[in-house]
């Protein structure tokens, strides 16, 4: 067990956030849980007046940050690394990730081990430990929906705990560790409980009709002109779906979804549908709808638009890109411009989803 206390020290982020924004901070690399509660004391210690510190920010893979090119806040960088079976019921794996694993390698991972039920996930960029933050969803899985429970400290009171999913706070895209301000919990470890009992989530379009989950791209065991597809075949069609539309932030500087998808009053939703006979609308269990962002971003004529060094996908309108040499300030301008246009057409209010770290 290290005994030995973290270190910041003052360090380049530009690669270590998906946007690609120019960057230094003082930052601290978090490989070892043992450090844990020395950390805890010196911020104890900060917050009784004997030291006047930074505020801290928990990093993960940088994939919803906008970074200001000189955060006032200290960095803690979470690289926590392992993934285990921690337990086998007749109804679950239940696999316990390290919060600083790569996601998809994780989802890779548990499939090559016989453990499916992430698939739908696959190629999302980021860690495990941001995943239960951001409540990730995609092509019809949201990952409360597999969650065993999470492994945190508390950074305010200095405690381990153990949150159940009921105890997260989860909705779309939302959850008590976002709620609470990326200060206070520190995710260590996440485990997820997948069915052994596995069905395939084909709802989503998009998914339904990929030609690779076809029964006549050979399905083990398919019927013929019915679908069923294996985990292996969902997890490489949502590759490839996410790779058609979405760009590689390694290649395009971006960070996925740059507004959540509105939820509105039914009412408003059918006066809009009125006067925009397309609009996209899903409607939510409690009755509400929900609207595509893309979709109002497209209307809106951002789609494939640039202000200044960064722009609006032009295969997907929800994706903020940085063609080179943009600053956080840069970002934001574009953020406001296309707020605004929407606003103005559909009287509809878009969230930033991606948190600014000044
Ligand atoms: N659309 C347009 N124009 C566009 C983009 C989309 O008209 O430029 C329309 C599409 O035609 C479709 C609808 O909007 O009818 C929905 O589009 P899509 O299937 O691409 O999904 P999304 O709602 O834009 C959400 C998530 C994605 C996730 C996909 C698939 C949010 C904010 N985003 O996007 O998440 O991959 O569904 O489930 O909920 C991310 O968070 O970074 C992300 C990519």
């Amino acid at each position: 067990m290290s005994t030995q206390s973290l270190v910041f020290s003052d360090q380049d982020l530009q690669a270590r956030n998906t946007l690609g924004l120019p960057a230094r901070a003082a930052v601290a690399v978090l490989d070892d849980e043992s450090v844990i509660p020395a950390l805890c004391a010196a911020l104890a210690a900060g917050r009784n007046g004997q030291e006047a510190d930074d505020p801290l920010f928990i990093l993960g893979g940088g994939s919803n940050l906008v970074i200001e090119a000189r955060p006032r806040h200290r960095i803690l960088r979470v690289a926590l690394r392992g993934i285990r079976l921690r337990d086998e019921t007749a109804s679950h794996w239940v696999v316990e990730a390290a919060a600083g694993e790569p996601w998809h390698g994780f989802v890779d991972h548990c499939l090559a081990q016989g453990w499916p039920g992430l698939e739908n996930l696959a190629l999302i960029p980021g860690t495990v430990g941001a995943a239960p933050v951001q409540n990730i969803g995609a092509y019809g899985l949201e990952l409360d929906q597999r969650l065993h429970s999470v492994v945190a400290w508390d950074l305010r009171s200095g405690r381990e705990r153990t949150l159940r999913p009921d105890e997260c706070g989860f909705s779309y895209r939302d959850s008590v560790f976002k709620r609470d301000g990326a200060g206070r919990w520190l995710i260590v470890r996440v485990r997820f409980a997948l069915p052994k009992a596995w069905a395939s989530r084909l709802d989503y379009p998009d998914l339904r009709d990929h030609p690779g989950l076809r029964s006549e791209g050979g399905a083990p065991g398919s019927e013929s002109g019915s679908l069923r597809p294996t985990p292996r075949q969902i997890f490489d069609a949502v590759c490839d779906i996410r790779r058609r539309k979405l760009p590689d932030p390694a290649v395009l500087g971006n960070a996925g979804s740059f507004f959540k998808n509105p939820v509105i009053g039914a009412d408003q939703a059918a006066g809009l549908k009125q006067r925009f006979p397309d609009l996209r609308t899903y409607l939510q269990a409690d009755g509400r709808v929900k609207l595509a962002a893309g979709w109002l971003i497209e209307q809106a004529g951002w789609k494939g638009r640039r202000l200044g060094p960064v722009g609006m996908h032009a295969r997907q309108a929800l994706v903020l890109v940085n063609h080179g040499g943009a600053q956080a300030a840069d970002v934001l301008a574009l953020a406001q411009a296309v707020r605004a246009d929407v606003q103005a057409r559909f009287g509809v209010e878009l969230e930033q989803e991606p948190v600014v770290l000044d």
